[in-house]
């Protein structure tokens, strides 16, 4: 995502308006059918339209990037926050039109709005076809025909092996530099403000062969930084069926780190409880792994902490980010999600978090206000008292701080030399190139001779609490 003169720090309502919409690729599409897919949520959910847009070309079907184009509309949605699933209800108004004009068009809903509303959701909008849940995909091309026979057509089973580890995603929207693999899915923690464990199951890692043929795949074509993705990285653990080999995610990172200098890894998301010295370590012995970890805190109260059902407290999280420091430097980026207004925050509370906020020194942050989520353990045991205006006032204070450590962060690297990994053209200018460093920031230069997949040395000139301004110095 290019970001010069933009905020880095994404609000409740902003985090999933700026993923959104993303739309599949065109493709030759002769006498085949048409799909078009859009993502909203986390990077999961991209990941899985990908596997989607895989499933169905070996149904018969090609990408578009304009719905008007169609035979099948799939929105591939979220259920994290209630925000998440209005921006779809109004998608699917907009949609309506369209299939007015077009009555044999069919509209699909995965995801995990599909998965926590099941046939509720065919009731609700009688413009969707079909509702596929997360472990669902392979199914689709059935779902479709049952649909194109007129029946409405659902499959949200949730599994506990499906891990799509041989299918060969379609890279959609691609860069060509940059790509998302998928190490495992679902999630056990049960965090009790959050729907994911209800809307993608139990957790379960993909085969490590898998993931470094696939990333290795990817090197060989082009592709220069692979993000591994998952709920909770740091629990990644997968074994063979005689269990004779285990992997851990440390062990992931370095199979991984291994393929070649030249390709970088990130990966999201670690849990403070989960993070070992072992993770730190590989990270700092390998150059290509980026010096980079999103550490969600949700709280700095400890209290509140136990409320989310965290597993781990105010000091636990201290002594996380000490680790961090000592093992990989006070450069090391570090990212947060935070939540303002959980049920029964006193203002002492909010304070703690604004406290922890200071001592991490984070890079930047995804913050949101408290959404109750239908289902869940908050839901059920707290009551959502925090008054809408209160949730706001101290969600805008914990941006706002947020907005002061980026820019303070962002000055340290005025004067150094950054080794950035170029991805695309600057949005504001051709003359200018972006790509990132690697603590995640984005870096902008003036094009000269370089391009796009290779890296240059840029020595940062200047700074927003959102971009690093600089010139290649090669
Ligand atoms: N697995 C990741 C988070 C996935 S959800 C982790 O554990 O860190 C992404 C973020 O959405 C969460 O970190 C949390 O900050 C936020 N979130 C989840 N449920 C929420 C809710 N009910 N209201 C507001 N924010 C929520
Ligand atoms: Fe949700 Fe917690 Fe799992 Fe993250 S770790 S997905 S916040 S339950
Ligand atoms: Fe949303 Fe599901 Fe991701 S709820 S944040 S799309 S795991």
């Amino acid at each position: 995502m290019e970001r010069i003169a933009e905020l880095t720090i994404l609000t409740d309502t902003d985090k999933e308006a700026c993923e959104l919409p993303r739309v599949s690729v065109d493709e030759l599409a002769v006498n085949k059918k048409r799909l078009y897919i859009e993502s909203y949520g986390c990077q999961m959910n991209f990941s899985d339209s990908e596997i989607v847009a895989a499933v169905m070309r070996n149904a018969g079907f090609a990408t578009t990037s304009t719905a008007e184009e169609a035979d099948v509309i799939f929105l591939n949605t979220c259920a994290i926050r209630e925000n998440a699933e209005q921006k779809v209800r109004n998608r699917l108004k907009q949609l309506t039109v369209l299939k007015k004009r077009k009555p044999e068009l069919l509209v699909g809903m995965l995801g995990c709005m599909a998965e926590r509303l099941k046939t509720n959701l065919l009731e609700e909008e009688k413009i969707v076809d079909i509702v596929a849940g997360p472990d669902a995909y392979r199914d689709i091309p059935k779902l479709v025909e049952e649909a194109e026979s007129g029946q409405k057509a659902v499959n949200v089973f949730l599994s506990r092996e499906e891990t799509y580890a041989d299918i060969s995603p379609i890279r959609l929207n691609s860069n060509g530099i940059t790509a998302f693999i998928s190490i495992m899915r679902g999630c056990d923690n049960m965090c009790s403000f959050c729907v994911v464990p209800f809307t993608r199951g139990r957790e379960r890692s993909r085969d490590a062969h898998s993931i470094v043929r696939e990333a290795q795949d990817l090197f060989d074509n082009g592709y220069k930084e692979v993000t591994l993705l998952g709920q909770n990285v740091d629990s990644y653990k997968w074994a063979n069926e005689s269990g004779t080999e285990t992997v851990n995610f440390a062990q992931l990172l370095e199979r991984v780190a291994l393929i070649h200098p030249d390709l970088r890894i990130r990966f999201s998301t670690s849990h403070p409880k989960d993070i070992t010295d072992e993770v730190l370590h590989t990270m700092a012995q390998y150059d290509n792994i980026c010096n980079y970890i999103h550490l969600p805190a949700q709280s700095g109260n400890s209290r509140v902490l136990k409320l989310m059902n965290r597993t781990y407290d105010r000091e636990w999280y201290i002594h996380k980010v000490d680790r961090i420091r000592a093992i990989l430097g006070e450069d090391c980026g570090l990212s947060h999600d935070m939540i303002a207004g959980f049920c029964s925050e006193t203002e002492e509370e909010h304070q703690d978090t604004l406290s922890l906020m200071e001592y991490a020194k984070y890079d930047y942050g995804y913050m949101f206000a408290y959404s109750e989520r239908p289902g869940t353990l908050a839901a059920k045991k707290y009551a959502d008292d925090i008054p809408h205006e209160v949730k706001m006032r101290r969600l805008n204070e914990i941006i706002s701080l947020q907005q002061k450590l980026s820019l303070e962060r962002n000055k340290r690297h005025i004067g150094q030399v950054q080794r950035v990994l170029i991805e695309n053209t600057s949005k504001r200018s051709e003359d200018f190139l972006s790509g990132r460093n690697d603590q995640n920031k984005v870096v902008v230069f003036p094009k000269g001779n370089l391009k796009k997949g290779q890296y240059a040395n840029v020595l940062v000139t200047d700074c927003t609490p959102a971009t690093l301004i600089g010139e290649a110095i090669d």
